[in-house]
């Protein structure tokens, strides 16, 4: 009888590969098959060895997604031909990245599935701008929040309770809502001030930030040259970027680009 396959949902981390775990190495190095989505680097993907099967399922600006239904259905072919398969997703799996529904999907198919941790887009961000998500002082606590909603929906987020000026809030996927978050949270009483920070391809050689404030941010973000995944640090840990010498900015990030607007 054929082995059974095994799929190890694998965390890339935010871009750099640099800051892949060795245990996501291992197992890239193990992989029949490597099923990854868009934003996962070519020199991530190199890591697999030669004659693996490289299978994409992101969505690119010409070609619509693999539907999340079929994602599950490759995955589950792939582990029923006994292959070690890596499922391979930008940041951490399990945040905003679907990997709890795809774990779910293969253990009811009877697959085994290991889940290999990955670094968030949002502590790759804080790192390479040297902005903490939590301070002594200025923040208590962190939230992890979407900008967007399944299906285009409007945003439904419990807005009086995210407005806590002690909280780093962190949007993913918030560009094009980013008007409707601030506007939100300012009528529940954030202060129009607050540092507020975008930063789009964090930790790669494209990195970019944009320093600006609560009510000014999607202003500033239309007029501004960040392109690409992008994601938003709302708090008073973002006026530490300004006391971070520019030297020392420079080392943080590989590219010293930094677009200030805050005042
Ligand atoms: C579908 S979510 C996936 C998040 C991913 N699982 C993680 O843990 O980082 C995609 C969003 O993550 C954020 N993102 C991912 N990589 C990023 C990067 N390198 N720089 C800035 N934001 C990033 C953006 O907000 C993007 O719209």
């Amino acid at each position: 009888m054929r082995k059974p396959g095994q799929v190890f949902l694998v965390g890339a981390g935010p871009g750099d590969p640099e800051l892949l775990t060795l245990k996501a190495v291992r197992m890239l190095g193990l992989a029949h098959a490597v099923v990854y989505d868009r934003l996962v680097s070519d020199e991530v993907l190199a890591l697999a060895p030669p004659l693996a099967r490289m299978i994409p399922v992101g969505k690119s600006p010409r070609s619509h997604p693999v539907p999340q239904e079929k994602i599950n259905e490759i995955l589950v072919g792939l582990a029923h031909e006994g292959l070690t398969v890596v499922r391979l997703k930008g940041g951490d799996p399990c945040i905003f990245g679907r990997g709890s529904e795809e774990a779910a999907a293969l253990y009811a198919a009877g697959v085994p599935v290991e889940i290999v941790p990955g670094i968030t887009a949002a502590q790759g961000a804080a790192a390479s701008t040297g902005v903490p998500l939590t301070h002594r002082g200025l923040a208590r606590s962190v939230r992890y929040v979407t900008g967007h909603c399944r299906d285009d929906l409007p945003l439904d987020l419990d807005w009086a309770g995210l407005a806590d000026p002690d909280t780093t809030l962190v949007v993913y996927m918030g560009v094009a809502n980013i008007a409707e978050v601030a506007a939100r949270l300012i009528e529940q009483g954030m202060p129009a001030s607050l540092p507020a920070m975008a930063v789009a391809r964090a930790t790669t050689s494209q990195e970019r930030r944009l320093v600006t404030r609560l009510d000014r941010v999607a202003a500033d973000l239309a007029g501004s040259n960040l392109s690409g995944p992008t994601l938003f640090v709302i708090g008073q840990v973002v006026s530490l970027y300004h006391s971070c010498p520019a030297e020392v900015l420079a080392l943080l990030a590989m590219p010293p680009a930094c677009e200030a607007a805050y005042a």
